[in-house]
């Protein structure tokens, strides 16, 4: 395509309602035209995590005002848009039917392709709404669904270099905080305490860490922290220590797998080396830093799109239909494209390894 394209992006995946329109330019850069992420976060937090059925309820009750909002901000009519987008899975299965279900009803409205999006190929190509980001680059998605490390080739071509086996990083972070009664989402309380904690007095797991290989696992380490506040009666000293420790802990784990995956990644490359960090997880100082300090020696460089770009949002839905229209990836099969709850990236992967395919565990997998 030798003009710009012009896309409506939705998602309703988890715990965020959110719509975007960009115009991607052919030469490949981008330009947000409007973008709203309506966070469900006061309905989930007295229950310390997200709860599907009132996810799914909130979605259907603000979709269609998000996204008429964000259009009318854009300033671009539905008759002008090229494309409609919606993130069709993996996730809670309700609130996606929303989203899909709004861009499916818009498009066929309008008389647009409906292109359906793979939540997890949007955070993989999120880089590329700030920055040029060529292909290839090494992809840490670390957030309260997901964790794993996807080598991205180029757009449609993911391979997954390892993943979680059990709890995503920022599930592990929320059941920590849900424990210590410290409040929802739990990384950033979790963090605001161990900042004035002493991370060696607890010694926790770092659970995979000495074996071979790119696979994750957080559930020990969770339960190793709740048995310590069993255990003791922690002061808001010792829960300050307890938040530190488990934050080096982590730490510790996504910066010695980064430092292996990168090198597997680099094997047979030239050229410069890309990490790229997303997820709400990447918000963390401590892992930032430590993720930093593995790309320097490693003689890459670390790319962490800012945090609205990280967490959940519509413009890498949007970006994501953009770039399959251009690369001509489009067909009149979105219209009946049916919802995944589960879709891995890596299809050939997980089909191989069913144990742990994209995104299963997680109330954002
Ligand atoms: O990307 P995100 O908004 O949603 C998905 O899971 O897709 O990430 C939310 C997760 C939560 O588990 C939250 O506790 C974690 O990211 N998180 C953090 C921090 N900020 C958010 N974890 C550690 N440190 C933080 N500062
Ligand atoms: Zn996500």
């Amino acid at each position: 395509m030798t003009d710009p394209i012009c896309v409506l992006g939705i998602e309703t995946s988890c715990d965020e309602t959110a719509a975007a329109v960009l115009r991607r330019a052919p030469d490949g850069t981008v330009s947000i035209l409007a973008e709203t992420v309506r966070s469900q976060i006061d309905e989930h937090a007295p229950y310390g995590g997200v709860v599907p059925e009132i996810a799914a309820r909130a979605h259907a009750e603000i979709a269609d005002e998000i996204v008429s909002q964000t259009l009318q901000k854009s300033g671009v009519g539905l008759a002008d848009l090229d494309a409609i987008a919606a993130t069709s899975g993996p996730g809670l299965i309700g609130g996606v039917m929303v989203g899909m279900m709004t861009g499916k009803a818009m498009a066929l409205a309008a008389d647009k392709p409906f292109v359906p999006i793979n939540h997890l190929e949007g955070h993989a190509l999120s880089p590329r709404l700030a920055d040029p980001c060529p292909f290839p680059y090494l992809l840490l998605l670390v957030s309260g669904g997901h964790c794993q490390f996807i080598a991205v080739a180029g757009l449609g071509d993911y391979r997954r270099l390892g993943s979680t086996i059990d709890d995503a990083a920022g599930e592990a972070f929320d059941k920590l905080a849900k424990t210590l009664g410290i409040g929802f989402p739990g990384g950033p309380a979790v963090e605001r305490l161990a900042s004035d904690g002493d991370a060696k007095r607890f010694a926790l797991p770092r659970p995979l860490l000495n074996r071979p290989g790119l696979d994750m696992s957080f559930a020990g380490l969770k339960t190793a922290a709740a048995r310590v506040v069993e255990a003791e009666s922690l002061d808001i000293r010792g829960q300050a220590d307890l938040c530190a420790s488990f934050q080096a802990a982590i730490a510790e784990c996504l910066a010695e797998k980064s430092r292996r995956a990168l090198i597997e990644f680099q094997d047979g490359q030239g050229g410069d080396t890309r990490l790229v960090v997303a997820g709400g997880v990447a918000a963390n100082q401590t892992i930032r830093a430590a993720l930093n300090d593995v790309a320097e020696a490693a003689d890459a460089s670390l790319i962490a799109p800012p945090l609205r770009h990280c967490t959940d949002n519509a413009a890498m839905i949007a970006l994501a239909g953009a770039e399959r229209l251009a690369a001509g990836l489009v067909d009149d099969a979105g219209l009946t494209f049916a919802a995944r709850p589960r879709w891995p990236l890596d299809e050939a992967r997980a089909q191989a390894d069913p144990a742990y395919g994209g995104g299963k565990r997680g109330a954002k997998a």
